[in-house]
């Protein structure tokens, strides 16, 4: 088992009931995301002496699993991975649809690959100590799935997400829908070719804001989700001026950012090369309205 320290109490209840061998406390984190944590976990696999049968179990947030996924998929040119997703980011997103990877320089998931985990296991009790921005972090994949496959299942959880006091048997629920619905791209296209690009809205904006955040050194970044929010308007802002200004509103209401914190001019380098691009420059994705989306 691969853990987040931060929750090592919770990882060591996992550890028991699932009768698991030897374990591994990592610090999660972007500043972690990279080749070398790979290379760590792949020394503990070869130090307990893990053959191709191993399972890999992750438990953490979306940097655990991407680079527990991205390791396991390297050992020995592949061992299985399992998933007990911590963060409500994970809970939606990281942990489903085989996709793991790490940053390469300031390039966020520049090197990676496919595979899909075993199973994943969601509790949704763990999200009751998760940081509040940590949480609004997931929150906007949630409301991001929803933007692309079901405008009811949208309002509703916009709904829940104002709420002071969370109602945490709706939001299971609602996590649940989502999943389905990113499965159901997943299975239609696997290996990110095309109807899956659906699951990017928001990003190449999200991903040039984290680009310039990490080479200009910014204090205190933006989360993920915080910068996907951003770029989710940004996205509407170019094709549907009223579905922005809908967004801006529900977006703020829920706790997120809107505005784009940087002049745009400064972050085209990192969109020029965000790793979605084809030979015909920068690919967007935008939202005309509510689960109409384009790639
Ligand atoms: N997080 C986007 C995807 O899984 O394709």
């Amino acid at each position: 088992m691969v853990y987040d320290r931060k929750v090592q109490e919770y990882a060591g209840k996992i550890a028991g009931e699932c009768g698991v061998t030897a374990s591994l406390g990592i610090d999660a984190g972007e500043a972690g995301k990279n080749l070398e944590t790979v290379a760590g976990i792949c020394r503990f696999l070869m130090s307990c002496g893990a053959d191709r049968d191993a399972l890999l179990l992750a438990v953490g947030g979306g940097t655990v699993t991407d680079v527990a996924g991205l390791a396991a998929a390297l050992y020995k040119r592949g061992i299985s991975v399992a998933f007990v997703p911590t963060t409500l980011l994970s809970m939606v997103d990281a942990a489903y649809g085989g996709k793991n990877g790490v940053n390469l320089d300031c390039y966020k998931n520049m090197v990676g690959t496919f595979l899909q985990p075993e199973f994943v296991y969601r509790d949704i009790s763990c999200l009751a100590t998760l940081p509040r921005r940590e949480f609004l972090s997931g929150a906007a994949e949630l409301l991001k799935t929803f933007l692309i496959g079901d405008a009811s299942l949208y309002a509703e959880t916009v709904d829940v997400l104002r709420r002071e006091d969370i109602d945490w048997r709706h939001l299971d629920e609602l996590v649940g829908k989502a999943v389905a619905i990113k499965l159901r791209i997943v299975d239609a296209d696997p290996y990110d070719n095309g109807e899956r690009h659906k699951l990017n809205l928001g990003h190449t904006f999200a991903h040039a804001i984290e680009w310039y955040e990490h080479r200009h050194g910014v204090e205190c970044p933006l989360t993920h989700g915080e910068a996907v929010a951003i770029g989710i308007i940004q996205s509407a802002s170019l094709c549907n001026e009223s579905l922005a200004g809908r967004l801006r509103s529900d977006f703020r209401a829920c706790g997120l950012p809107v505005d784009l914190p940087y002049p745009l001019d400064e972050l085209m380098p990192a969109m020029e090369n965000d790793k979605k691009n084809g030979a015909g420059g920068i690919r967007f994705v935008l939202i005309h309205d509510i689960a109409d989306i384009t790639y």
